[in-house]
C-alpha cells in the first residue's frame, strides 16, 4: 500500500491520483472549489518529502516560500508529509458592513476587514463562510478604502452567491484570503490602449480595472465591452455611461447577448457578443493590453480566438470564474 501523510495520518492513494482526490475518496474533510489550481482553497503545507513538478504552479512567491501546494495540482507520491493550514495562517476575519441588492441577480456586499489586505483591482479574494464553503470574488474598489466592496452575481444553484444574496446579513462574520491572481492594471501600461472585455459576472472586476486605470491618470485609450444576457446583468450601465461622458479617453459599449432589452436604448447598446464586438472595432497591435474577465468558458474561448487573430498572448490577461453545482456533494 502506498501512502502519504496528512497531519500525521496515513492516506493510501492510487497511482494517478492527486492529493486532493485521494483525500476526498477517503472522506477527509478538505476544502476545495475549482480543482484546477485557480481558487487556492485547497492549500496544504508540505513538511517532508519531494513534491512533483507543477505542484506549486500559479502560487504567489510568498506562498511557495512557505512550502504551500495546491492539493488539487499535487500528484500524490509515497511518504510525502503534509500539514493542514490553519485558517489564521491564510485568512483574515471580516464582517459584512453593508449589503445592497443591485438587481434581480446582483448584490453589493461591503466587508470590513480586521487587517488590511493589499490587492490590486483585478486580483481576487477568497471568501469563506462559517461552514468552510469558499468562493472567489474580485473587489471592485481600491485596497486603500476602509470597506472592501464586491458585486456578487447570484448563480443558478450557486450555494455561496445564493447565501450572500438571500441570507447573509449585516454583521455576518466571514473569512477572507488573498490577494490572488495577476490580471490587473499596471503603471507600465499608462500610454497603451486597454481593451477590457467582460462576460456576465466579470463586469465588476472589469469595472475595477477601468476605474483603477482612469484614477491613475491613464494616458492611452480605454475601451470596455460589457456583455450580459439582459439589462439585469449590465447593472453598472448608468454608472459607465456617466464615466464615458467624463473621461474623454474612455469608451463604453454594452453588448446584449440574450433578448433585446426594452429599456436600454441608444448607441451604447448593441446586440452582440462583447469579444466579437471588440475584434470588429480594433486591429490588435503591440500597443494594447487585452483583459478578458468573467465566465471561464467565454474567457478561454476568447483567449484562443485572440491568439488565432495574431494577438500576442503575453498581452492577454484573463480572469475567469469557475462555477459548479456542488450542492449534492458531501463536502465542508
Ligand atoms: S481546488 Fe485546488 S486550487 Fe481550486
Amino acid at each position: 500500500m502506498t501512502v502519504f501523510y496528512l497531519d500525521g495520518q496515513e492516506v493510501e492513494f492510487k497511482p494517478t491520483e492527486t492529493v486532493l482526490d485521494a483525500l476526498i475518496r477517503h472522506g477527509q474533510q478538505v476544502n476545495y472549489s475549482c480543482k484546477k489550481g485557480v481558487c487556492k482553497t485547497c492549500l496544504l503545507e508540505q513538511v517532508e518529502g519531494q513534491i512533483k513538478l507543477g505542484s506549486q504552479r500559479g502560487l504567489a512567491p510568498r506562498l511557495k516560500q512557505r512550502n504551500y501546494v495546491c492539493a488539487c495540482q499535487c500528484q500524490a507520491t509515497a511518504d510525502i508529509k503534509f500539514k493542514s493550514i490553519l485558517p489564521q495562517d491564510l485568512f483574515v476575519g471580516a464582517v459584512i458592513q453593508h449589503k445592497k441588492i443591485l438587481s434581480d441577480t446582483v448584490v453589493s456586499i461591503g466587508l470590513k476587514l480586521e487587517n488590511k489586505l493589499f490587492y490590486e483591482q483585478g486580483q481576487y479574494l477568497n471568501l469563506r463562510r462559517f461552514d468552510g464553503l469558499t468562493r472567489s470574488y474580485c473587489p471592485i474598489n481600491a485596497a486603500n478604502d476602509d470597506i472592501v466592496e464586491f458585486h456578487v452575481k447570484r448563480k443558478y444553484n450557486g450555494q455561496f452567491s445564493d447565501w450572500l444574496y438571500h441570507h447573509a446579513g449585516v454583521g455576518e462574520q466571514i473569512l477572507v484570503q488573498g490577494p490572488l491572481g495577476n490580471s490587473y492594471y499596471k503603471a507600465e501600461y499608462q500610454d497603451q490602449t486597454l481593451i477590457v472585455v467582460a462576460f456576465g459576472s466579470g463586469l465588476g472586476v472589469a469595472y475595477g480595472i477601468v476605474a483603477h486605470a482612469l484614477q491613475n491618470n491613464h494616458q492611452g485609450e480605454v475601451f470596455l465591452y460589457a456583455g450580459g444576457r439582459d439589462e439585469g446583468e449590465l447593472y453598472l450601465h448608468t454608472q459607465l455611461l456617466k464615466m464615458n461622458l467624463i473621461h474623454r479617453q474612455f469608451t463604453y459599449q454594452a453588448c446584449i447577448t440574450g433578448h433585446k432589452p426594452s429599456v436600454m436604448k441608444g448607441s451604447r447598446v448593441v446586440m452582440a457578443d462583447p469579444f466579437v464586438q471588440a475584434v470588429k472595432a480594433h486591429r490588435f497591435d503591440r500597443q494594447q493590453q487585452l483583459f478578458l474577465c468573467g465566465d471561464a468558458m467565454a474567457v478561454n474561448h476568447s483567449r484562443e480566438q485572440a491568439f488565432l487573430n495574431g494577438y500576442p498572448i503575453e498581452r492577454v490577461h484573463t480572469l475567469s470564474f469557475e462555477y459548479k453545482d456542488l450542492r449534492n456533494r458531501a463536502r465542508r
